[in-house]
């Protein structure tokens, strides 16, 4: 009998998740192997790569690691040509990995502020460039990883706001110029997800308490929610949408900054 890996609706396909060692990344990763994909982690912490890449093989999955930085184009490109190489083919690429920090834009230094464009925005475009060729060989689709702070002025994250709001525009050019490759080019806004690094981050403490009473839906909410939505974008259900962005928040976005200026103690 097959096991749930083989006969899942991406059984046969390859998968590249960058910021897949942990946190949105992992469990995204983690949801593509269960559907049958082969998958390749990348992030600049081979631990935290491994980690995930045991449990996705203990699992009963495929996945490999490639430990780089996606600030670093030709190492990246490496990565692609190994998963399209190893796995025959890349039909996925997920652009997960992100750099954060809450910091007033007043004080914050001009390398702090490139250091999270070139990781959120720039690192998205190396990948999304580097899997080109492979993605239009297998006519392939990207994910990209943006956040309500792409459009809710928030403070402190001015930032992190605005390397969203670059992959957003990048996610719908790149889904006007290669839909005649057979490319699709969409993007997943969470809002703020349980246990995860950016929520840690942004809401640290009683922070997370006030917040949650204040979402509409009155919670926070799950990776295996932004992973199911990453499986309907990629799979035969998505396949015609591109340039969108799906907005997963429980409503956040609508109380606008409100429950961030709270927290921030503005
Ligand atoms: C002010 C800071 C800072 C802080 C770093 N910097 N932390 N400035 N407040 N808390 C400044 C540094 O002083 C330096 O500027 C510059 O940023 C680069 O710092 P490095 O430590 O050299 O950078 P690097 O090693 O590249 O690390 C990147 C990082 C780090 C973003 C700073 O936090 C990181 O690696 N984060 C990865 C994990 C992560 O952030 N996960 C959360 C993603 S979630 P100077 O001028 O001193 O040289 C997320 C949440 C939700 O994104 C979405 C909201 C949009
Ligand atoms: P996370 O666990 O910190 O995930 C970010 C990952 O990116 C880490 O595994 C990190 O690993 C990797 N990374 C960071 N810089 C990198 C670089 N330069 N090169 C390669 N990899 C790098 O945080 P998370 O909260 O799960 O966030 C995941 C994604 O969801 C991010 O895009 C974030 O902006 C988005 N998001 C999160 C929330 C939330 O509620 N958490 C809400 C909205 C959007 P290394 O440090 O080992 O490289």
């Amino acid at each position: 009998m097959k096991s749930v890996f083989q006969s899942g609706l991406l059984a046969g396909k390859g998968a590249l998740v960058t910021g897949g060692g942990s946190g949105i990344g992992a469990g995204l990763a983690k949801r593509l192997a269960e559907q049958g994909a082969k998958v390749m982690l990348i992030g600049r912490t081979q631990e935290k790569l491994d980690t995930i890449a045991k449990e996705i093989t203990e699992a009963g999955g495929v996945a490999k690691t490639f430990a780089c930085d996606v600030r670093k184009y030709d190492l990246v490109e490496k990565a692609i040509a190994e998963t399209a190489s190893s796995f025959g083919s890349l039909d996925v690429l997920v652009n997960s990995a992100a750099g954060n920090f809450l910091s007033p834009a007043a004080t914050l230094s001009a390398n702090g502020f490139r250091a999270v464009i070139d990781i959120d925005l720039c690192g998205t475009f190396n990948a999304s460039r580097a899997a080109f060729e492979a993605l239009s060989a297998s006519r392939g689709s990207i994910v990209n990883i943006t956040a309500t702070q792409a459009h809710v002025a928030t403070p402190l994250q001015c930032h992190a706001g605005a390397a969203k709001a670059g992959i957003e525009k990048l996610t719908r050019d790149l889904a006007l110029e290669w839909g005649r490759f057979g490319i699709r080019v969409n993007a997943i806004a969470p809002g703020p997800i349980e246990g995860t690094e950016g929520m840690s981050r942004l809401a640290p403490g009683d922070a997370e308490s006030s917040l949650k009473k204040r979402v509409p839906l009155g919670r926070y909410g799950t990776i295996f929610e932004i992973a199911e939505s990453l499986t309907y974008l990629v799979s035969p259900a998505g396949a015609y949408i591109t340039g969108a962005t799906l907005l997963i928040d429980g409503g956040t976005s609508l109380l606008g900054p409100g429950p961030f200026l709270d927290m921030m103690g503005m």
